[in-house]
């Protein structure tokens, strides 16, 4: 049995394991990315993460891509049309299932990002977007990342930035938002809704220093000179669309890439 079918404690009470919150969710969660599209969520990832991502990950054409985490696809249908070979992975069958029956349509596995189904050094790439901090199990994720690429493969990661977590936005002087902290960097596990009908899942905050020491001692090297980008959003992008002014200061995500040593 993997973590992520693990019952565990927040605040020492009894919740669900990750995987059945995901599998209770999935349909609000598909609702919720649906809208997304033309919507903000959508416009933040299509002006702001997934160019940086693509970024990182370099050229993917004609490289066996593994999409750790798919969802519904969204990533590796980019790289699909850059002419990646991609497969997605996802623990949840109806994430699996969209992403496979999408345009482009990805090939899919159903299984969890610490124990795959794949053999070694299967893959040139590896791209996980977005998934890392809903992991209970980063150790064996990370060796299985590892696992399954080739020598000199590139991974590139995101997660929502850590500092995010760390309170509750006041942004009633809009020039001049504040954070007002209620949680810490340090290690720690919350429930959390993604908005008002899409969750809760177990959130496993951990600060970036965990997501860099778990991947350069199971057999990656940072990339040099680039390869940890706190994600701010630029002057240009907040010329448009000010209301995120906030992420002027803080960073909305964090994106780590990485090559096997
Ligand atoms: C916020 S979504 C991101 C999905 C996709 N990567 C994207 O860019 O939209 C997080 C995804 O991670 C998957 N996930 C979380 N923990 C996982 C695990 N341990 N193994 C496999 N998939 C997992 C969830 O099912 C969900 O599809």
């Amino acid at each position: 049995m993997t973590e992520a079918r693990r019952q565990i404690r927040v605040n020492g009470k009894k919740t669900a394991p990750p995987h059945e919150l995901w599998e209770a969710s999935s349909h609000n969660y598909l609702m919720h990315i649906m809208n997304e599209t033309g919507g903000d969520g959508r416009m933040i990832r299509d002006e702001v993460l997934h160019p940086s991502m693509l970024k990182h990950l370099g050229s993917v054409s004609g490289k066996k891509v593994f999409d750790a985490g798919c969802g519904d696809g969204i990533i590796g249908r980019e790289l699909t049309k850059q002419g990646a070979q991609v497969i997605g992975g996802d623990f949840v069958f109806d994430f699996a299932s969209v992403a496979h029956t999408g345009s482009p349509p990805l090939s899919t596995i159903v299984s969890d990002v610490a124990r795959l189904p794949i053999a070694d050094e299967s893959f040139d790439k590896l791209v996980s977007n977005l998934v890392l901090m809903w992991a209970p199990d980063i150790e064996n994720s990370v060796k299985e990342f590892a696992r399954i690429l080739k020598h000199g493969a590139r991974a590139a990661i995101s997660i929502t930035h850590p500092m995010v977590n760390l309170g509750e936005f006041d942004s009633s002087d809009k020039n001049h938002p504040k954070l007002i902290l209620s949680e810490s960097l340090q290690e720690g596990t919350y429930l959390k809704m993604i908005n008002q009908t899409n969750g809760p899942y177990l959130y496993y905050q951990r600060p970036p220093a965990t997501y860099v020491n778990t991947f350069t001692k199971n057999g990656f090297k940072l990339v040099e000179g680039s390869g940890y980008e706190d994600v701010f959003f630029s002057d240009d992008f907040l010329k448009k669309h000010p209301q995120y002014i906030r992420h002027k200061m803080f960073p909305l995500f964090l994106i780590l890439s990485f090559d096997k040593v």
